[in-house]
């Protein structure tokens, strides 16, 4: 395949009382990137975190903090995001309708990497126009469970939506997220998912870099 892969193991499994060591042990786990879901209490019904801690564990690490943005206006969050050091900004285009082409150009000039997430019950198509836009996001994250929480069982139908970007485009980053591990890895995989989020299955691995391996050699070979 023509695109990389990209490990991204979900802080929301961390101990969010020892980020800095927890983002280190994972790294050094073979990581390539850190999620960061940020919840605004609205969107989803969680509150996990936001800018200030962002920019507290930007201090300890340079790696690509990969942020998932589950919250209703993502707008209001991309100078803060910017600033504190945000790697990657992935809004969801249910939040979006309208003002997408703002956000993307708003995320571009404070220096991240744009990208749309969506729902499970939302179509595939409604991303396309985001894709093939003049200034485009540069990923699309298929949800593979509800977003709000962690832990929750994977959606192998997804893998359809999966399946159909992968075709339309070849090179796109594409990302699942939501439980994910070796006992699905290949099927997401296959279907041409080459950014992978994975937080209770790294997490609560005894062995981390065991799972971070498996989960690269799945996306290498598909
Ligand atoms: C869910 C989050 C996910 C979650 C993944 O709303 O977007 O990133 O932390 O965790 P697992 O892998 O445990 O499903
Ligand atoms: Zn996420």
């Amino acid at each position: 395949m023509g695109v990389t892969p990209n490990i991204a193991p979900s802080m929301l499994s961390a101990d969010f009382a020892n980020l800095s060591s927890e983002a280190h042990r994972i790294l050094n786990s073979g990581a390539d990137w850190l999620h960061m879901d940020v919840m605004d209490g609205h969107f989803v019904p969680n509150l996990t975190i936001g800018a200030p801690v962002i920019e507290s564990l930007r201090k300890h690490t340079t790696a690509y903090l990969d942020c998932h943005m589950m919250v209703t206006n993502p707008l209001d969050y991309v100078e803060p995001l910017g600033k504190a050091g945000a790697s990657g900004f992935t809004f969801h285009v249910e939040t979006s309708k309208d003002n997408w082409q703002e956000l993307i150009q708003m995320i571009k000039s404070h220096g991240m990497r744009p990208g749309v997430a969506l729902n499970p019950g939302t179509p595939i198509g409604e991303v396309y126009p985001l894709v093939e836009a003049e200034r485009p996001v540069e990923m699309v994250l298929v949800m593979t469970v509800e977003p709000g929480f962690g832990g929750q069982k994977f959606m192998p139908e997804m893998m359809d939506k999966v399946r159909i970007l992968r075709k339309r485009y070849p090179l796109l980053d594409i990302e699942v997220d939501g439980g994910l591990g070796p006992s699905n890895i290949d099927m997401a995989a296959s279907a041409g998912a080459n950014c992978i989020v994975a937080g209770s299955s790294v997490f609560g691995a005894s062995e981390p870099a065991e799972v971070i391996s498996l989960l690269r050699s799945s996306v290498q070979k598909a």
